[in-house]
Order: C-alpha cells, then structure tokens, then sequence
C-alpha cells in the first residue's frame, strides 16, 4: 500500500511493528494458523499471529521454532488471559445433551477435567525466553509484573477490547497497541470487564469510540474482508486492521474440509453468536450442534467447564468430518471468503485498499 496516503499513527504502528502493511492475520486457536500461514503472512508484509491459547508450553516452542525456520520477519504469538470459572459442577440438563449427541458420535460420555497441566505463566515463559516480537492475547489483562517483563524485553504488546472501558484498562497496563474487536468478528468475543456487560458494540460505532479515547494505535478488527473493509477501517481513525476470517479460506490455513466448505457457501445471514461450544459467546456458522443446544443457553457452564466437556465430541466429528457438530467459527463478513494463498490474499488487500483510496481521493 502507498505510505503516501497514510497518516502518521498508520506508519508509526507499522514502523513499531516491523511491517511493511497495516495488515495482522488474527491469530486462530485451535489449527488454522498454522506456521505455514503465518510464515506466509509475515513474509507477503503483513503480521502473522500464531494462535496459541490452547497449546503446551512444547508445543508454542516448536510453532515459534518453525514460523522462524520460515520467515526472518516479525509475526505474533497470541495467548489466553486465565479465568477462573464460577460453574464447578455442570447442570444435568446440559450433561445429558451432550452424551446423547455422544452416543450419537460414538465417543465416550463428557467427563470433568482434571487440573490443567500447565499454566498461563509457563506458556508466556516461551513467548519471554524465546525472542518473540510481538505478543498478543484476549480474555484480560495480564498482571503488572509480567506486563513489566514483557515491556523490559522490548515486546510489542496488543491486547483485545470490546468496548471503550476494555480498551481503556489495556492502555492503562502499558499495552502498545489496542485490537478493538467490533460485534462481527468470527470466533470467541474478547470481552473482560464484567461492568461492561456482554458489549455486542459492531465496529463502525468501535473503532472511532476508542480511538477518541486512548493514545495508543487502535487495531480494527469484524467483519473486514477486503480492501474496502480496510481502508474504511483506517478512516475510522484505525491504525491496523486484524483480519481472521479472511485468512481461514487461505491453503496454508489448517481447517477441515466441512468447515471449508461453510465458509465457501454462506451467506451474511449464516453466523450466529453461540455459548454451546465453550460457555463463552463465539460467532460461528449455524449447524444442528448450535441450533439444539440453544434452548439450553443460560444452563450451559461457563468457559473453560463447556469447553472441556464439548471437546471430545467436536474431536470426533472434525474426525468424521460431521460439520453437524464442529465449531465452524466465522465471522459475518464470511460470505466474502476467497480461496487463495496468503500471498496472494495480501496482495489482493494491498492493491484493493490501494484502488479504494484512489478513488476516494482522486476527482
Ligand atoms: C477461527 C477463529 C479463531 C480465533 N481465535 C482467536 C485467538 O486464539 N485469539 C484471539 O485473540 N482472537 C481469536 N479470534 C478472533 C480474532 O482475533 C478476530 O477478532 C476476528 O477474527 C475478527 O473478525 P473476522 O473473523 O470477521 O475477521 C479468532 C477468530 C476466528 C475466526
């Protein structure tokens, strides 16, 4: 994109950052972003962000390991801030859903988990000890003393907020940049701050109600699928955009074919917000698992409890490749999918984005 049109918070982020166009690959827990995709990402000049939530300390060393063997240039590893949850015990109304739909599936019966193996500190151990230039996470804040650890090393911080009060909070713990994630977006809402309530803020209202209030760049994300998403974006006074969606229809994205296949033929009315997955809400597309849980929505545990108990069905029916009962997460712009490479994709964004400007600009 032309850094002639841009304005100086869009180069001061990108320069901060290290890349060459205000474009971030939302990291994707959970397999699509694989290595290869964000090597990919990283490599055509945007930002690719490895999605590492819900892996071991092992296994975000070896995903660093290899986005490095892959690409020399900046990338991002994202992780989950810890909760605790409230719901210890599930609701017997919930546990009998899920173990007919098992019985269904041929898998074993929903069990309660046992304590995880590790923690939120030793996973942001790797991010800390392994030269990570970019570190990313949603859920929270992390605590002040790792904050300050991660800020002395001379990471890029970018935290995710839902509404103004979020984003104020992250600008208050010293974050660098700010994702305002707007109603659209595919996956699970970031949200935090239980003041705040379930913030469904879309983000054209977003983007521009936050960059009014902070001093820090403002990273658009929802909905955004092309360059006139993009340039729009920036108008809103946004120095980035942070793109998921888009990137899950690329080769080197790992999602299986039914969930491909959804992306491909939706249209803008097929996501819905769901709590049936995890216990926390998540935009994805519809399917019989959402649709069948939903008269159950305020019985269903909350994060990380459902979360546990629905993985080994949604195990088994990425295995069988039954999309009746994965969680096919989108976002609403999901209609715009392409099915291209990475490369390819940055390039198509760049040259849009570019035309769009022209456009607007040129009499
Ligand atoms: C499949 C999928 C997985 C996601 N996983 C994460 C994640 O691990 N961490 C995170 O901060 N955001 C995650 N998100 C949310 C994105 O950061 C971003 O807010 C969202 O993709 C933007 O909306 P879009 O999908 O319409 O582009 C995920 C989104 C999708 C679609």
């Amino acid at each position: 994109m032309q850094s002639k049109f841009w304005p100086d918070q869009i180069i001061r982020l990108i320069e901060q950052l290290g890349i060459s166009h205000p474009i971030i690959q939302a990291p994707m827990a959970g397999g699509p972003s694989t290595p290869e995709l964000v090597a990919a990402v990283s490599n055509a000049g945007g930002l690719g962000s490895i999605g590492a939530g819900y892996l071991s300390p092992e296994q975000i060393e070896a995903g660093i390991r290899k986005v490095k063997e892959l690409t020399k240039r900046p990338f991002s590893v994202n992780l989950f801030i810890p909760e605790i949850s409230n719901t210890v015990e599930p609701d017997d109304k919930v546990l009998k859903k899920l173990e007919e739909f098992s019985i269904e599936l041929g898998v074993g019966p929903p069990e309660v988990p046992g304590p995880p193996k590790y923690t939120f500190e030793d996973q942001l151990a790797v991010i800390l000890d392994n030269d990570v230039p970019v570190f990313s996470f949603t859920f929270g804040v992390p605590e002040e003393r790792l904050m300050k650890k991660l800020l002395e090393r001379g990471i890029a911080v970018i935290g995710t907020a839902t509404c103004v009060e979020e984003g104020v909070l992250l600008q208050e713990a010293g974050c660098t940049a700010i994702v305002a994630q707007g109603s659209e977006a595919g996956g699970h809402r970031g949200t935090f701050q239980a003041t705040a309530g379930t913030p469904m803020i879309g983000g054209l209202a977003l983007v521009p109600q936050l960059v009014d209030e902070v001093r820090i760049p403002v990273i658009a994300s929802g909905g955004i699928m092309d360059g006139r998403g993009i340039v729009a974006s920036l108008s809103l006074g946004a120095s980035a955009v942070q793109m998921g969606t888009a990137f899950l229809s690329c080769v080197e994205a790992a999602v299986p074919g039914p969930w491909l296949d959804s992306l491909l033929s939706s249209k803008d009315t097929s996501t819905v917000l769901t709590n049936a997955f995890s216990g926390k809400y998540a935009r994805g597309i519809k399917n019989r698992f959402i649709e069948e849980m939903s008269s159950l929505e305020n019985e269903i545990p909350h994060y990380p409890l459902q979360n546990s108990l629905s993985r080994p069905l949604r195990n088994a029916a990425k295995e069988k490749g039954d999309r009746d009962f994965m969680s096919l997460w989108a976002g609403q712009g999901v209609a715009m999918s392409r099915k291209c490479t990475a490369k390819e994709l940055i390039d198509m964004l760049v040259s849009e984005s570019c035309d769009v400007l022209e456009r607007l600009l040129v009499p």
